[in-house]
């Protein structure tokens, strides 16, 4: 796996009582597009897994390229990490981050026990493109998109 480069999604939810929850993830990848789907797998070890196996819906916000505080916010355990952001309430009733490079706000689909994961697979019910360019992650270290990239 650490020979596949990805990007950085932050994915949150909102428990029963209406506290905001999310965490960094990148095995975000698309699934289908009609429906439109994607998927990701939370950690069964996390301590919100059951918010986002057992909830009905959850934002993704594909990450900016100078969102990597953001990422590591979203990956450390013991932070009160709502507190060091800016977010607000969507429609949808998610936690939206500011900032983001994309953003799809989800209804649970399916929910796939796989091993010490589940697999949420979201239909896409909402779609926002701040058209930034996103946050690169390989082998542990953040990247951004080098200008030669797009020079044909
Ligand atoms: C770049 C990166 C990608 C990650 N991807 C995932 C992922 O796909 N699924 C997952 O469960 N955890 C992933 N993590 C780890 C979680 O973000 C981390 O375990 C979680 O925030 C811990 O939350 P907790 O303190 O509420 O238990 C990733 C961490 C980093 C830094």
């Amino acid at each position: 796996m650490g020979n596949y480069p990805t990007g950085v999604t932050v994915v949150t939810a909102v428990t029963g009582d209406g506290e905001p929850v999310g965490l960094t993830v990148n095995s975000f990848t698309s699934v289908s597009m009609d429906p439109m789907l994607i998927s990701w797998s939370i950690d069964k070890n996390v301590s919100t897994h059951d918010v986002f196996a057992k909830g009905d819906r959850f934002a993704v916000h594909v990450l900016a390229h100078d969102q990597g505080d953001t990422c590591m916010l979203f990956a450390t355990k013991g932070t009160d990490r709502f507190s060091q952001i800016t977010w607000k309430t969507s429609a949808e009733n998610n936690p939206v981050i500011e900032g983001y490079s994309g953003l799809l706000e989800c209804r649970v689909y399916k929910t796939v026990d796989a091993g010490d994961h589940t697999m949420l697979i979201g239909e896409v019910v909402h779609a926002d493109n701040n058209e930034t360019e996103p946050l690169l992650y390989h082998q542990r270290t953040f990247g951004q998109i080098p200008e030669s990239f797009y020079n044909k």
